[in-house]
């Protein structure tokens, strides 16, 4: 029988692909997700990729009830993977306890179930968030946690010295952290990709629905910075090299017992990329115009962050190879998608 693995988060964007990816290595997958920021359809995506219907369990993961009877439900979950959190930094700001109570209630939920329905280990969804600004790149993991600048990324902060703790105190379990620079793009199949409720905060989103003309035009938000063209710098990954990680994560965690309990890897391509930059990857990779202006920084925007992948490389084996143009050729053929 294959290893049974929850998602939490599952129908989210991240956690659908790194969902298709668990299937397609041969884990039977466990989804559960409350549908507060994603579509129960995106099933029927995973579906048609894989040919297979992961199990699914609508619930809020904060509800230890809800929790417990998943458990019940689906014995012989060995792993988790935990993508359920709220995750847009500047609603954080004006939403504080709900960032914390849904994002560190959930971990501590799943925490507290693992030993009493035997899960092995959870592979938890951090970000490159916890290092702040950071004083140099590339950025690797022995670089300082500086001061959270959001409640967004404080809960990231937490979760991460919270499973240390459970893990310190005796636990019987393992986890590996996977800190996530700017994940991008959507699945070569157009089935699956980011679905934005609403305006979209994040960059790539933005620019495919003005390309598509759903937005009037892209704001560029600031071009003063110090960097070569004025605009942010980034690491985006492309979101099927990022979900391919975790199952490496996962098989490493399950299958063997050599390793720390505890582990910490950055997931990034290793090179910065300005926002001006991915626009004209976009518009070199698709032929379809951006338009935009320049408008004033956005609050709590850090200036410039991109990874030092090579602990990941190395002892994961794995590598970001997605050549960036694949990945906006990706993004816009899923907005077209959106059309039908
Ligand atoms: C990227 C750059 C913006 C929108 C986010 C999450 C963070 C983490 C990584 C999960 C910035 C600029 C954006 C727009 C713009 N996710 N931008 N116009 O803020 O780097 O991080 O992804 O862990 O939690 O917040 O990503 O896509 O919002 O912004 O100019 O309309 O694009 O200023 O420089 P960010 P982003």
């Amino acid at each position: 029988m294959n290893e049974n693995i929850l998602v939490t988060g599952g129908t989210g964007y991240i956690g659908s692909h790194t969902t298709v990816q668990l299937m397609e290595a041969g884990y039977d997958v466990v989804i559960i997700d409350n549908l507060s920021n994603s579509n129960v359809n995106v099933l029927d995506g995973i579906e048609a990729i894989t040919g297979k219907r992961p199990a699914f369990f609508e619930g809020d993961c904060t509800d230890m009830k809800t929790l417990r009877r998943m458990f019940e439900q689906n014995p012989g979950i060995k792993g988790i993977i935990n993508f359920a959190a709220s995750k847009a930094v500047g609603e954080s700001v004006h939403k504080p306890i709900l960032y914390y109570r849904n994002n560190l209630g959930t971990l501590l939920n799943l925490l507290e179930c693992m030993p009493e329905f035997g899960v092995k280990g959870i592979v938890f969804s951090s970000s490159c968030t916890v290092y702040g600004e950071p004083d140099n790149n590339p950025i690797d993991e022995t670089a300082p946690i500086k001061p959270a600048t959001s409640p967004y990324g404080n809960t990231k902060q937490i979760s991460e010295e919270i499973i240390r703790d459970v893990i310190t105190s005796g636990a019987p379990i393992k986890s590996i952290l996977l800190r996530y620079f700017n994940p991008i793009g959507a699945h070569p199949s157009a089935k699956i990709g980011e679905l934005p409720l609403g305006v979209p905060q994040n960059l790539v989103p933005y620019i495919t629905q003005t390309a598509a003309g759903i937005r009037k035009e892209l704001t560029v938000f600031g071009d003063d910075y110090n960097t070569p063209d004025g605009s942010c710098i980034r690491d985006f990954i492309d979101v099927n090299d990022l979900a391919k990680a975790h199952v490496i994560a996962m098989k490493r965690m399950l299958d063997s017992d050599d390793h720390d309990k505890l582990e910490v890897f950055n997931l990034g391509t290793g090179c910065g990329l300005s926002v001006l930059q991915l626009i004209n990857a976009f518009e070199s990779a698709t032929g379809v115009k951006v338009p935009y202006k320049i408008g004033p920084r956005r609050e709590g925007d850090i200036e410039k962050i991109w990874a030092d992948p090579k602990k990941a490389n190395e002892v994961l084996g794995w590598t970001a190879e997605t050549p960036i143009t694949d990945t906006m050729a990706n993004a816009w053929r899923w907005q077209e998608s959106l059309k039908n």
